[in-house]
């Protein structure tokens, strides 16, 4: 996971969630010497979280609606040289256990998913459906109450009020989201699966909205001093709140 940082160079977001996924790695590592760690990547798109897991190692099969995200992913593996390792599968979250398999995945990520699919719980099933006993489950979802704050930064309060008060979070017809969550929704709607227990709620993009330009057009130090800040925020729950995502580590429980 380390080549996620060379591959995003000049991002302030993402080390928190990486330190997280790197541990699970090396979880997986440990519990099962013989093989390699598998990890299923729903909506993975073009590969900014799957390309660094077959890096770090891992059999990635991403699983993705859309051909183009998937053709740039192959693209994308094939450039950091771990093609064989990255398997892309065309199709939806709510057939996820027909495409890759139910039980078998040490580590599954939904990123940037809950907040597109017809039926979040629907897909929060489907993600705990694939995950093995004890594996982890990885959500990133766009946060509603810094989807706030970002509008009434640009003066927009009409669409400020409107994420605030829509039951979806979202801010009119024009919305490319169907929803937004705040960390308490995201992890009731994991654990209302029955399959799943939250371990980890965490920002990703605490800075995001505040950081002025002077800071991330300062070089690759004021950008380093940065990501620190943001890895430091991430875990500060008064601050996860206004994180521009959440993040949410789920665990697989044993099956009865
Ligand atoms: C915002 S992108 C996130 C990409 C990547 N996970 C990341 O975090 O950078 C969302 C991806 O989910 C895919 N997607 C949307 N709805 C989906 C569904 N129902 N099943 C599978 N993939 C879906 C889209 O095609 C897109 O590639």
């Amino acid at each position: 996971m380390s080549a996620a940082a060379g591959e995003l160079p000049g991002t302030v977001s993402g080390g928190a969630v990486r330190r997280v996924l790197e541990a699970e790695v090396a979880r997986a590592r440990a519990a099962r010497p013989e093989r390699r760690p598998r990890a299923v990547d729903v909506g993975g798109g073009s590969g900014s979280w799957a390309v660094p897991l077959a890096v770090a190692g891992c059999e990635v099969t991403v699983v993705d609606v859309s051909p183009d995200a998937l053709a740039s992913l192959e693209r994308r593996a094939r450039e950091a040289g771990v093609h064989g390792l990255v398997t892309p599968v065309q199709g939806d979250a709510d057939q996820l256990a027909e495409l890759v398999g139910a039980g078998l995945a040490d580590l599954v990520l939904g990123h940037g998913l809950l907040e597109l699919v017809d039926d979040p719980a629907r897909a929060a099933a489907a993600l705990a459906a694939v995950a093995a006993p004890g594996a982890a489950v990885s959500v990133l979802a766009t946060s509603r109450h810094a989807a706030v704050l970002r509008h009434v930064l640009a003066g927009r309060l009409d669409e400020a009020r409107a994420v605030l008060t829509d039951p979806d979070g979202r801010y009119g017809p024009g919305d490319a989201l169907r929803r937004r969550l705040d960390g308490p929704a995201l992890g009731a709607l994991l654990e209302a699966t029955g399959r799943l227990r939250v371990e980890l709620v965490q920002g990703d993009g605490v800075l995001e909205a505040w950081l002025p330009n002077a800071v991330r057009d300062g070089g690759p130090a004021a950008v380093r001093d940065a990501a620190e800040l943001e890895e430091l925020a991430a875990g500060v729950p008064a601050l996860q709140e206004v994180a521009a995502r959440l993040h949410v580590l789920a665990r697989a429980l044993p099956t009865a």
